[in-house]
Formats: C-alpha cells, sequence, structure tokens
C-alpha cells in the first residue's frame, strides 16, 4: 500500500495492453486506486495509470486544482476511470507538450485530438461520461494510451520536438523565466 515505483519506458509492461477490470471487488480495487493516488501525488503528475506502477489493468486516474509540471493548463476534475472508453469527436489534431512519469525528464511535442468524449465506470461501478477538450481531453488520451502500451513518445511525429525538459524549457514555456 502507498507509493509505488513507477516503472519506466522500456519495461516490458509499458508495451503492452492491459486487461479490463471484471469484477468491482471493493478492497482490491481500492487499494489499486490508492496506490496509483499516493503515487500520482508523491510524483507530482496529472494522471497515471495502473500499468505505470505494474497492475495491468485497465483502470486510469487523473486530475488537478494546479500543478507545477504544467503551470498554464486549466484545473481538470479528479476522476478515477475503470474500462474507459474514447470517442474522437473532432478530427482536429493539436500539437502539445507532454511528460509522462515513466519518462522523466523529458517532454516530447504530441499531436491530440481536441475533442472527444469519454466513458468510463467509477470504483462504485457507476458510468461517468463526459465530452472534454483541450489539455482535459490530451490527458484522458495520453492515459489511455497507457491502457494500449503506447507510450507518448510513440506519438511525436518529428524528434526533434523529444528532449530533456530542462533543454526545452525556452519553447515550452516561452514566456516564463522559470518555473
Ligand atoms: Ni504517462
Amino acid at each position: 500500500m502507498g507509493i509505488k515505483q513507477v516503472l519506466r519506458m522500456g519495461n516490458a509492461s509499458l508495451a503492452s495492453p492491459a486487461m479490463r477490470v471484471q469484477e468491482f471487488s471493493a478492497n482490491v480495487l481500492n487499494n489499486i486506486i490508492d496506490d496509483m493516488a499516493d503515487t500520482m501525488q508523491e510524483e507530482g503528475g496529472v494522471g497515471i495509470a495502473a500499468p505505470q506502477i505494474g497492475f495491468h489493468l485497465r483502470i486510469i486516474m487523473f486530475g488537478f486544482e494546479a500543478n507545477a509540471r504544467y503551470p498554464d493548463e486549466e484545473a481538470i476534475p479528479f476522476t478515477v476511470l475503470i474500462n474507459p472508453t474514447i470517442e474522437i469527436l473532432s478530427n482536429e489534431l493539436i500539437e502539445g507538450w507532454e511528460g509522462c512519469l515513466s519518462v522523466p525528464g523529458m517532454r516530447g511535442l504530441v499531436p491530440r485530438y481536441h475533442r472527444i468524449r469519454y466513458r468510463g465506470q467509477d470504483p462504485h461501478g457507476l458510468t461517468i461520461e463526459r465530452t472534454v477538450e483541450g489539455f482535459h481531453a490530451r490527458v484522458v488520451q495520453h492515459e489511455y494510451d497507457h491502457l494500449d502500451g503506447i507510450l507518448y513518445p510513440e506519438r511525436i511525429q518529428n524528434l526533434k520536438n523529444f528532449g530533456f525538459e530542462e533543454e526545452l524549457r525556452s519553447r515550452i514555456w516561452p514566456t516564463k523565466e522559470s518555473i
């Protein structure tokens, strides 16, 4: 229970599809979700997927009020989604800088759909359905990709737009001197 080690890119567990959650057995599920929340908070992430801490299940979590890793973005309500699905509502792709707890210290420019509808179940088995856009849509697409064994560097179209966060600082946050 508690903070887990986040698996890093190259670990085989991050590269294969996760299994659907079949049973909403409160104890098992709650322990996994608690570990995800503790780890996400400890690492300062805006989202995390169960496979990142070694649980090969289709569970994602995201949300923040304010986050040092993404200082310019609007808040996203804290959400746990089990067996999520995504429907693309606009074919418009927007590029934005992403990082990932499994790819520490790096950032990349990743195209994501601007507007999506996502559905899934909360830990009590109740359905969550939301239509979102922008950064909220980006975060959900990023976390969802983890469930299919995809990490964001695989989505980068030009690898010149991938590198160490410290080196890319002036491109990611052109108006900020430091954060
Ligand atoms: Ni990630």
